[in-house]
């Protein structure tokens, strides 16, 4: 694991005067409500020595006193924590999603947590709708740009109701921003091995710049300029239609991928279709040195909520993402093992073919961790 993109500044004062690193854990709503309880006793079963504290933020909240985040809430992580695990948000008694938006987004937007780091692996061939795609095909990791694009919430209604009507979402792509996750995406590729070992070597930009040509424009200026100090750094571009073609028609040629939020969010729930579905889906939302945020890339998937039949690995493998970025080098990788050798003896929920609950999954790999 390396040192600078994933690890904390541990230079703040106040983590100096700890021994124990501090997790928030906010399960959210729907499935985050089960996964997340997995999660956690998998990272207890790994010898990880942490405190957990538990927040309630999500839509029980919300309906009950109307709060999404107490005031005071995004300084209080950023100050008194060391990362936040998440599970999910969203309920479809809160319409408007407000709280999703202020609590999910509120993280992402106002830590500046920039770099949404989506890996995509497939640990077993069984789990893959292509054919005679094995596992080594499949490891490549989507880098999201976090902070900016269609989510910032410009834009507005004006005539709302009449014929009219005009609805406005802008597009925000800074100088700043755009080159900090390309930058991002190259130091990932210096610094980080597949995971057979050998080195990554391409960092594929992917946008709709034929279309989108002033944002697009941007983009490719900047991948040009950042690229030119990666020299040993292949440089491949396309245009996100044809990467959602290729993806599924052959995922091997993919190793880094930088994008911006919105072909982020989509091609990374095209590319958990490709590890098993999006139960298998791990992610960080990440700021080097500050407190960052981890969270499955699936939503709170209300139909199969409260029947212990969605699939927590999803969790745990976000949970071992957050070891390693903590420095639990050892326990991370014990809880990796530990959920393939899961999906290999099919100790699974259905979604992956087997028979388990979610809770009987999530202990079957806490027991796996805890005799290794
Ligand atoms: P979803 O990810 O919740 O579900 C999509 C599909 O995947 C469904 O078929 C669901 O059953 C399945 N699925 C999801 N998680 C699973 C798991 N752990 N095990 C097995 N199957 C699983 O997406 P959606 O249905 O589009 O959204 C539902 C709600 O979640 C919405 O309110 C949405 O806004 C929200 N959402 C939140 C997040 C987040 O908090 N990070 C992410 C995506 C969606
Ligand atoms: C994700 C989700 C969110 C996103 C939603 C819930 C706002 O889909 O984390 O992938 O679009 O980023
Ligand atoms: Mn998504």
């Amino acid at each position: 694991m390396d040192s600078t993109l994933d690890s904390k500044d541990d230079s703040k004062e106040d983590l100096q005067k700890r021994t124990r690193q501090r997790i928030a854990v906010i399960p959210g709503d729907g499935v985050g409500q089960e996964v997340i309880p997995q999660a956690l006793n998998v990272i207890r079963a790994s010898g990880a020595d942490l405190d957990f504290i538990e927040f309630d933020w999500g839509a029980d909240r919300y309906l009950r006193d109307g709060t999404t985040v107490p005031a005071d809430g995004f300084a209080m992580l950023t100050r008194d924590f060391d990362a936040i695990l998440a599970g999910a948000f969203g309920d479809p008694r809160v319409k408007t999603n407000i709280h999703a938006k202020e609590i999910l987004l509120g993280m992402r937007f106002k830590m500046d947590l920039y770099a949404n780091l989506r890996p995509v692996r497939l640990l077993d061939a069984s789990l893959c709708p292509l054919k005679g795609i094995e596992p080594k095909d499949v490891d490549f990791v989507v880098i999201r740009e976090n902070t900016e694009g269609v989510y910032t919430d410009a834009g507005g209604v004006f005539k709302q109701g009449t014929p009219d009507e005009i609805a406005i979402q802008e597009d925000i792509n800074t100088r700043k921003g755009v080159e900090r996750i390309i930058r991002y995406a190259f130091e990932y590729c210096t610094q980080h091995t597949k995971l057979d070992g050998s080195p990554r070597s391409r960092v594929l930009m992917c946008d709709k710049s034929n279309a989108m040509t002033h944002a697009g424009g941007l983009w490719q200026r900047v991948f040009q300029e950042v690229s030119a100090e990666y020299p040993r750094i292949a440089t491949p571009h396309m245009y996100v239609d044809a990467l959602c073609m290729q993806m599924v028609r052959d995922p091997r040629p993919f190793d880094v991928i930088v994008t911006n939020n919105i072909f982020g969010d989509i091609i990374t729930d095209l590319a958990a279709g490709l590890q098993g579905g999006l139960g298998m889906a791990a992610s960080g939302n990440i700021h080097p040195g500050k407190t960052s945020m981890f969270e499955p890339v699936h939503g709170s998937a209300p139909p199969i909520a409260g029947k212990n039949i969605a699939n927590p690995f999803g969790a745990v493998l976000t949970a071992a993402m957050m070891l390693a970025h903590l420095g639990f080098t050892k326990e991370s990788a014990k809880i990796e093992a530990a959920v393939l050798d899961a999906v290999k003896q099919k100790k699974t929920t259905q979604d992956l073919g087997g028979t388990l609950g979610t809770r009987e999954a999530g202990d079957w790999v806490a027991n796996r961790v805890s005799q290794t």
